[in-house]
């Protein structure tokens, strides 16, 4: 390998051309997901894409982002009630599945997936079932698989479970299968942390805890060899997709699940990162538009194939 005076790399960036021409990672608006709160209406000026939607404001906003090509959404429900079966979850007529068969009605190509988890419906927060104080697991797994379901037969086209209760995905499997949905893929949220970043969610999906942490079941952050163990039981208990939660902190994660598996993995660029970056820009710290796509570009680099983006809406009228 040659090197200066003969090699100059400046000689590829000297124009916006040339350094398109050589660019090795672009965004590309279809392989972006847009998170979705239903519920009693929240606006939210300083972060607007944690607003919680009616669902008559649903369908108004959900058809402006179909005008704008996004092709695909995640919805969030927030029930009225709580309560600690987290009932609201499963419910044939609760608020997702009231909001999917709405929204399948009047979009017939835009991809629906659900978040599939208890911590919006149960009265204390937790992502399941309490017993004596902790989450029990075992106990957990019928109703998440209820849930996914309800969601499918209501007429979403993949189902999210974000839990991390062990044997989710295969019990979500077996129920998707016994029901006449062997065709319906699952989007598993493998190695989903126990993350700070999780901030402004809680708040928009009305989900923090009300004792405790969820530290004994998302995963602890300092691993990376476990993410892939959480990936290989998830692959093995019928996963389509495997995602890696929260996105920025974890390029390492992404990086080392795209290496080990062939299936396409999934990155959530969760609340607090979008959070992070529109607070600063809101100070004059930095410009919002660049930061977010080179954020965003960093999480594809890493080996992110699917993303989901508080910014899919923004990225929209940028790209
Ligand atoms: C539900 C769930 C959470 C997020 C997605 N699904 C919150 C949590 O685990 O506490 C976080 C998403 C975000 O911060 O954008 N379990």
């Amino acid at each position: 390998m040659s090197s200066y005076p003969e090699t100059r790399l400046r000689r590829l960036r000297k124009s916006p051309a040339l350094r398109s021409l050589v660019r090795e990672t672009r965004l590309d608006l279809d392989d972006f997901v847009f998170p979705l709160f239903v519920g009693p209406t929240l606006r939210n000026d300083e972060l607007p894409a944690m607003s919680r939607f009616s669902l008559e404001e649903l369908v108004v906003e959900v058809e402006e982002l179909v005008r704008l090509g996004v092709k695909a959404v995640l919805l969030f429900g927030v029930p009225d009630e709580k309560d600690e079966e987290a009932t609201g979850a499963y419910d044939e007529d609760g608020i997702v599945q009231r909001a999917v068969r709405e929204l399948r009605r009047r979009f017939a190509e835009l991809v629906l997936l659900t978040d599939v988890c208890l911590c919006e419906y149960t009265s204390h927060g937790h992502c399941g079932v309490v017993r004596d104080g902790e989450v029990d697991n075992d106990e957990t797994l019928s109703l998440l698989a209820r849930t996914a379901v309800s969601h499918v037969d209501a007429g979403a086209d993949a189902v999210c479970p974000s839990d991390m209760m062990d044997g989710r995905v295969r019990a979500i499997r077996e129920a998707l299968d016994d029901t006449g949905h062997p065709g319906t893929p699952i989007v598993a949220y493998s190695a989903k942390y126990a993350s700070a970043f999780y901030g402004p969610f809680r708040e928009a999906a009305e989900s923090a805890p009300s004792f405790g942490d969820r530290r004994a079941y998302q995963m602890d952050p300092p691993n990376v060899r476990e993410a892939l163990r959480e990936c290989e039981l998830d692959v093995d208990e019928g996963a389509d997709i495997v995602m890696v939660k929260p996105a920025l902190p974890y390029l390492d994660v992404i990086r080392a699940v795209r290496e080990a598996f062939d299936l396409p993995v999934a990155a959530y660029s969760v609340s607090g990162e979008y959070a992070m970056v529109k607070a600063a820009a809101a100070r004059g710290w930095l410009d919002e538009r660049q930061g977010a796509l080179e954020t965003l570009t960093a999480i594809k680099r890493a080996g992110a194939d699917v993303i989901v983006s508080y910014w899919t809406k923004e990225l929209a009228q940028w790209l």
